[in-house]
């Protein structure tokens, strides 16, 4: 099994490898990323963090080779590459701000994957997610159950997180899913938060859940806050889970940005939706059922989610 991660010079690519690497499945990791001129100096981050993980096997125990390179090339017959190249949300930059450059790197990113590896699976992670992940599809050529994007696991994992702390409850026993797109109108679902199979409504009372659902919405503007960049390790975790589950073809349902073709009443779209992913990618969109509010709340979503790809669609067109 071969995995290319690009953008792996940086903080969530290099994340996704490392997770990776030390669950020890997979043959090698391929880790790309551009050279960076500084001066009349000239750096290979992908290369330097390549090197300095695989450095680590001897005594995290894996066997898993970690490859640094510049070149696509080195790329060729990656079974899942992942796409977390671009530029981070900085302090006071909305997502939305990030769209026509990283709109660009993840077009041409794919468009060199593909030429290598013509049936791979991609994850997208770069933002702003859902249109990046449209942008990858259409670039690719790829069928739409081979491309995707991760969010919701992210997002999902931080809702987690914040309930375990405040009903000091295992995370392990917390489920959760959420659907819309990866921002400020995503959409959690209390009514299918579960602990141990117990509706979570029966541990909290309704205005601290909702405390938590907002922290969640914001959850990725609270650690840009307190680090001047974006997260890395959750995120990089999320979508090391996401390679797992279809290397291993474990056939786990998971959020995750996928393209509806009129599930949910969403016609060509990538948006959040829970999903059944194991080998091939995709294999099942899971229509659950939603109550008029939560149908609303969808509709908000899919509408910011759309104008936003209007938008790149515009930019380009220019
Ligand atoms: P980073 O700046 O640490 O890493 C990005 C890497 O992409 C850099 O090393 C850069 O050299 C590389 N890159 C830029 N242009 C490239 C190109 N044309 N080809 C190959 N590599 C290229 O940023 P970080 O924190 O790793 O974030 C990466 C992306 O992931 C950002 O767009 C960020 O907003 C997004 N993100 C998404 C999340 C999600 O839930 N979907 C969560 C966290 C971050
Ligand atoms: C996050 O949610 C910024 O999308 C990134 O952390």
């Amino acid at each position: 099994m071969k995995v290319t991660v690009v953008g792996a010079g940086g903080n969530v690519g290099s994340t996704v490898a490392l997770t990776l690497a030390e669950r020890d499945f997979v043959k090698e990791i391929v880790m790309l990323d551009i050279e960076r001129k500084e001066g009349d100096k000239s750096f290979f981050p992908s290369k330097g963090r390549a090197l300095d993980q695989w450095q680590t096997a001897p005594v995290t125990n894996f066997d898993t080779f970690l490859k640094g390179t510049v070149d696509y090339a080195d790329t060729k017959d990656s079974d899942v590459c992942v796409i977390t190249a671009g530029v981070p949300r900085k302090p006071g930059m909305s997502r939305d701000d990030l769209l026509s450059i990283n709109g660009n790197i993840v077009k041409s990113v794919t468009e060199e994957l593909v030429k290598y590896s013509p049936d791979t699976i991609i994850i997208v992670v770069s933002n702003p997610l859902d249109v990046m992940t449209y942008v990858a599809h259409a670039a690719s050529n790829l069928p739409a159950k081979k491309v995707m994007g991760m969010a919701g696991i992210l997002d999902t994992a931080r809702y987690r997180a914040f309930l375990a702390e405040e009903l000091n409850i295992s995370s392990k026993d917390i489920q959760a899913t959420l659907m819309g797109g990866h921002g400020d109108t995503m959409v959690p679902l209390p009514r299918y938060t579960t602990i141990a199979g117990i509706p979570v409504t029966q541990f909290i009372d309704d205005a601290k859940l909702n405390e938590i659902v907002e922290r969640t919405k914001s959850g990725g503007g609270e650690l840009v806050g307190l680090m001047g960049t974006s997260a890395w390790y959750a995120p990089g975790a999320a979508a090391a889970q996401m390679v797992e589950a279809i290397l291993l073809d474990q056939n786990r349902i998971f959020p995750c940005a996928a393209y509806c073709d009129g599930e949910f009443g969403i016609k060509d779209l990538f948006i959040g939706v829970p999903v059944k992913l194991g080998k091939g990618g995709i294999k099942e969109i899971v229509e659950i059922d939603l109550n008029e509010d939560e149908m609303k709340l969808l509709r908000a979503s899919e509408d910011a989610v759309r104008s936003t790809l209007n938008d790149f669609k515009k930019l380009m067109d220019n």
